[in-house]
Order: C-alpha cells, then sequence, then structure tokens
C-alpha cells in the first residue's frame, strides 16, 4: 500500500482480542489459568494491563470461561485499568478457536487492525506489541512476534504410551525455525475470512491466515513474553515482576 492510501493510525485504530477461556491443566488443579495470580493480581490484568499499555489499543475484549463472564467483568473493574482504553467481556468457547471467534464476533465495525493475545502469557513488554501493530499498519496481513531457539527441534512418531519411547522422524535446520509468541497482529478482514474458511485444529491465529496462502511475517518477539503453562512458569513470571519493580525502583 502507497503512503497516501494507507489508513491514518485515527482511521484505523487497533482492538486486542485476549483468549482467557482455558482451565489450564498443566498448570495443576485450581481456578482457571487466567485468573492464577501473580504476585496477587490474576494473570488476565496483568495480560489486559500489557495490552492497554500500547496507546495505539483504545479496545480490549477479553475473552472468560463460559461460566465465568460476570466473574471476570468484576475483576476488570476492580483493578485500575487506563481511562483512554474500552474494555468488553464475553463467554468464550470448547477451543481456543473458537474463543478468539466469540470475540472477533464482538468487534464494534471500526476497528481495521485486531491483535489476539493469549492471556497465559501476562508479561509481554509494550515495544513488542507496538512493532506487531507497526508491522500490520506497513501492509502486513498478519504478523507474528517471534524468537530464535536455544533447544534443537525433532520431529517424532508420537507414542500411543506416554513416556514409551517416540522414533525420531525428522530434524529441521534449528536456524530456520521461531518460537511464536502472541500478541499476533491481523489486518482485521484478513483474519474474520480465515476463521470463516479454515475448519482444522490449529493452535495459533496465524496458521489459519498461512492456509488461506497469504504471508504472514515475522518481528522479533521477547523472552518476557513466554507463555505461562507449567507451574515453573508461575515461578519465572514473578521474577520476572520483582526484576522490573527493582528496576523500577532506580
Ligand atoms: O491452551 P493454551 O495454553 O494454548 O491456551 C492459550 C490461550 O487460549 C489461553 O489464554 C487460554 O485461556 C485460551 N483459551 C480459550 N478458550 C479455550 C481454550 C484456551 O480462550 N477453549
Amino acid at each position: 500500500m502507497s503512503d497516501e492510501s494507507r489508513p491514518t493510525p485515527a482511521q484505523n485504530p487497533v482492538a486486542a482480542v485476549i483468549p482467557a477461556a482455558g482451565r489450564g491443566v498443566r498448570l495443576g488443579p485450581g481456578a482457571p489459568k487466567a485468573l492464577r495470580a501473580l504476585n496477587g493480581t490474576p494473570m488476565l490484568i496483568h495480560a489486559v494491563r500489557a495490552l492497554a499499555a500500547s496507546r495505539h489499543v483504545s479496545l480490549v475484549v477479553v475473552v472468560a470461561p463460559p461460566d465465568g463472564a460476570a466473574e471476570v467483568k468484576s475483576l476488570l473493574d476492580a483493578h485500575a485499568l487506563p481511562d483512554r482504553t474500552d474494555f468488553l467481556v464475553v463467554p468464550g468457547g470448547e477451543s481456543r478457536q473458537e474463543s478468539v471467534r466469540l470475540g472477533l464476533d464482538a468487534l464494534p465495525p471500526q476497528y481495521g487492525t485486531v491483535l489476539v493475545h493469549d492471556a497465559a502469557r501476562p508479561l509481554v513488554p509494550v515495544d513488542t506489541v507496538d512493532a506487531v501493530i507497526e508491522a500490520v499498519r506497513d501492509g502486513a496481513p498478519a504478523v507474528v512476534p517471534a524468537l530464535p531457539l536455544a533447544d534443537t527441534v525433532k520431529e517424532v512418531e508420537p507414542a500411543t504410551v506416554a513416556g514409551a519411547p517416540e522414533p525420531v522422524v525428522a530434524t529441521p535446520e534449528r536456524a530456520r525455525l521461531r518460537a511464536v509468541q502472541t500478541p499476533q497482529g491481523f489486518d482485521r478482514e484478513t483474519l474474520l475470512r480465515a476463521h470463516e474458511t479454515v475448519t482444522g485444529d490449529v493452535t495459533d491465529d496465524a496458521s489459519m491466515v498461512e492456509q488461506l496462502g497469504l504471508t504472514v511475517v515475522a518481528v522479533p518477539g521477547h523472552e518476557e513474553a513466554f507463555k505461562v503453562t507449567r507451574p515453573l512458569d508461575l515461578v519465572l513470571a514473578e521474577a520476572v515482576l520483582a526484576r522490573r519493580r527493582l528496576n523500577d525502583g532506580f
């Protein structure tokens, strides 16, 4: 798109959809993952604040557990959030994909750029959010923040019994692989079309856009945008928050 025909930021406000309807079974028993506390504040509130920290984001849609929308609304009301941002809560679905679609259905028409961000990535820095937005505004239909891998990755023939040895079938070249994070950013129409067209199971939204045959671009992600999945991730997340408090103190 040429600079003249590209909408200005004011003409193309950004909405963020935060799917937060997962149970988070890998974290152990307890409340839905997004409602677990990090340093006394629910993970979801950290995630909402992380997205609302971008001055480009003017609406955050939280997709709550199907029976938890009222609880999530009260949580948002109980925590300080920026005044310049609007917040909506909608009930989610059975799969992450369905939850995202329900969030998209709630978007008012003026939002041409949409971010989808896991509640389970509560500590994403605002610079990462802004880098994704900028790449969408520069014309990419879909953008993912991504990091190079430290580990070598093997493709295996998955065992049917947990813990049984699994034959390795391939070793992709590590230098060409990236671990993909969120927020992922989209031209709204493209993401809607992807959700209408792709019905198979996916683990992220950008792969649906890939299935439309469109190019998805990766921008640098951030180590603090990791996904809180297992109990040790909670320890790491609290350590990151402690480091931020220390740094803010100087
Ligand atoms: O399960 P996974 O860690 O991939 O979930 C990623 C995000 O999707 C989490 O924020 C989770 O709350 C959300 N999710 C959802 N609805 C589901 C399943 C997961 O909103 N049915």
